[in-house]
C-alpha cells in the first residue's frame, strides 16, 4: 500500500496544488494528513476543498486548525499566528468550519501499519525538534513507525536497540529504507510553509509494502502565494517567509 503523508499546508493552494500535480503521475492508494490545513496562508476554504477531495483515509486536527474553527482561542499564539487564525475563522465557510472542528485528535492508528500525530503522539500541541524529544517520545509510545508535523523540517529519527540516530533529508527527492528492529518517527515536512531553510513544498510517499520513505520537495509558484497573502492584508513576514523556507 502506498500512503502519500501530508502536513502542515497552511491554506497555501499553489503549494498543494503543486504537490496534488505532482503525485497525479505517481501510484498512490491513499492519504494521511497530519494537521494543520488552515493557518498563515490566504486560500483557507480552497485547501480544505483540496483535502476533501482526495478524501483522506485518516486526517486529525493540527494547532491552527484548533484555533482558525474555533476550538482553543490561540492564547499561546505570537500576534502574526493570532491575526492570520482570525482572518481565517472569518474567511471559512460554516461547512469548512464545521469539517475543521471535527477532525480528530491524533494519534490516529492507520491500516494498523503506523501512527500519525500533530506534535507528538503524546501531546498533539509539543514539538519534536532533536533527539531529546525524540527519545522521550520513544520511550513513552510503543509505534515501530510514527509520522508527525508541526515542526516544519524534514526529518527522520529513528531508534535502534542501542543508538538514536537523526537521518536528514535530501532534497528535491529522498529515499530512505526502513530496518527490521527499529523503530522511527518521521516527519515529511511541512508542504505550505517550509522552515528547513529549503522554500519548496514537502511531504512523503511511504510505501508499506517495501517500507520505502520518500520525502519530495516541489517547486511552486511563491510568488502568487505571496501575492495573495498582501492582497488580503495578512502580516508581511508571512509573505516573506514563504521565499527562504523559514
Ligand atoms: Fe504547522
Amino acid at each position: 500500500m502506498k500512503y502519500l503523508i501530508l502536513s502542515d499546508i497552511h491554506s497555501n493552494k499553489e503549494a498543494f496544488s503543486a504537490v496534488l500535480s505532482f503525485v497525479r503521475r505517481k501510484p498512490w492508494d491513499k492519504v494521511c494528513f497530519l494537521g494543520d490545513l488552515v493557518g498563515y496562508g490566504a486560500n483557507p476554504n480552497q485547501t480544505v476543498d483540496l483535502l476533501r477531495s482526495v478524501r483522506p483515509v485518516v486526517a486529525i486536527r493540527g494547532n491552527h486548525d484548533k484555533v482558525c474553527s474555533g476550538i482553543e482561542q490561540g492564547e499561546l499564539f505570537n500576534r502574526i499566528a493570532l491575526e492570520a487564525a482570525m482572518w481565517t475563522r472569518k474567511k471559512l465557510t460554516r461547512n469548512n468550519l464545521q469539517w475543521l472542528k471535527g477532525l480528530p485528535q491524533g494519534p490516529v492508528v492507520v491500516d494498523k501499519t503506523f501512527a500519525i500525530c500533530h506534535g507528538t503522539p503524546i501531546d498533539e500541541d509539543a514539538y519534536i525538534f532533536g533527539e531529546i524529544e525524540a527519545l522521550n517520545v520513544f520511550r513513552h509510545t510503543d509505534f515501530p513507525v510514527c509520522f508527525f508535523g508541526h515542526s516544519h523540517f524534514p526529518v527522520i529519527f529513528a531508534l535502534s536497540p542501542d543508538a538514536i540516530t537523526t537521518i536528514l533529508t535530501v532534497a528535491p527527492s529522498f529515499r530512505f529504507r526502513l530496518r527490521e528492529g527499529v523503530r522511527y518517527l518521521i516527519n515529511p515536512g511541512s508542504i505550505g510553509q517550509p522552515r528547513d531553510g529549503n522554500p519548496l513544498a514537502s511531504f512523503a510517499i511511504y510505501d508499506s509494502d517495501s517500507r520505502v520513505v520518500t520525502i519530495h520537495r516541489i517547486a511552486y509558484r511563491i510568488e502568487a502565494a505571496q501575492g495573495k497573502i498582501l492582497k488580503a492584508g495578512l502580516p508581511r513576514p508571512l509573505a516573506d517567509r514563504l521565499a527562504v523556507g523559514r
